[in-house]
């Protein structure tokens, strides 16, 4: 089994493109030589079950991964060190917010945190709470991202794919971001007007350049 994980991995290392989250992950896991995966939010294991890792931690409430808990209530009981954490729980600035400062404290060194749903593109995908069921919903999780942003102890950049896929490398700021307005008082509309430098927004190409530390 980890024979092919091996190989898989070799095949990830010359593959240089991603264009969804659980490429993204994949491509990060083989470039780095990643053996361990802990997902917050797995729903039907989507990106769960298609993530080549050694070793996978899959923590939801409701459905798939391998632990039935909110992400609270692993964090409090878990006392494992991860080389990737992927968070797609629930998408609450609050709660993400709690689940970013809780995957920094169990991110191996040389760690990286990858962060879906970064970058809403109505209005209504990014209401919290929730108007309705159906249809694509990303929650505020961008308010959180652009704190993260402003931060000079974390690097920060964002896929333009797949809702926004959000890079965290816990080192210096490479392109800190200055605010003039509280975070809890930013509006969509705020967002939208300066998506891209908020944001950090990348092209694969680009943000494989920024996971290398080569460009801005
Ligand atoms: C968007 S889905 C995850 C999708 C999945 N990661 C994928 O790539 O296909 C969000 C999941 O987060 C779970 N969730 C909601 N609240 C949570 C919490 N407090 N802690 C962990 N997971 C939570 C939900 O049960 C749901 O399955």
């Amino acid at each position: 089994m980890y024979t092919s994980i091996k190989k898989a991995f070799r095949f990830l290392k010359r593959k240089t493109l991603f264009n969804n989250r659980s490429e993204l992950v994949n491509f990060i896991i083989g470039s780095n030589e990643y053996e361990t995966y802990l997902e917050i939010g797995c729903s039907k294991d989507k990106t769960f079950g298609s993530v080549l890792a050694k070793k996978k931690v899959g923590v939801d409430p409701q459905s798939g991964g391998t632990v039935r808990a909110t992400s609270d209530e692993f964090f409090k009981k878990n006392r494992e060190f991860f080389d990737i954490i992927f968070l797609d729980g629930l998408h609450h600035s609050v709660q993400l917010e709690k689940d970013v400062d809780n995957a920094l404290k169990c991110l191996s060194a040389n760690g990286t945190i990858v962060i879906h749903d970064a970058n809403p593109l109505t209005e209504e995908a990014q209401q919290v709470p929730r108007k309705s069921k159906g249809g694509i919903w990303n929650g505020d999780v961008w308010k959180t991202i652009v704190a993260l942003r402003t931060r000079a102890d974390i690097d920060l950049a964002v896929g333009a794919f797949d809702y926004g896929c959000a890079v965290l490398i816990p080192r210096n700021n490479t392109d800190l971001l200055i605010l003039n307005k509280d975070i809890s008082d930013l509006t969509y509309s705020d967002l939208d007007k300066n998506r891209k430098k908020w944001l950090r927004l990348k092209s694969p190409s680009k943000l494989s350049r920024f996971m290398r530390n080569e460009s801005n």
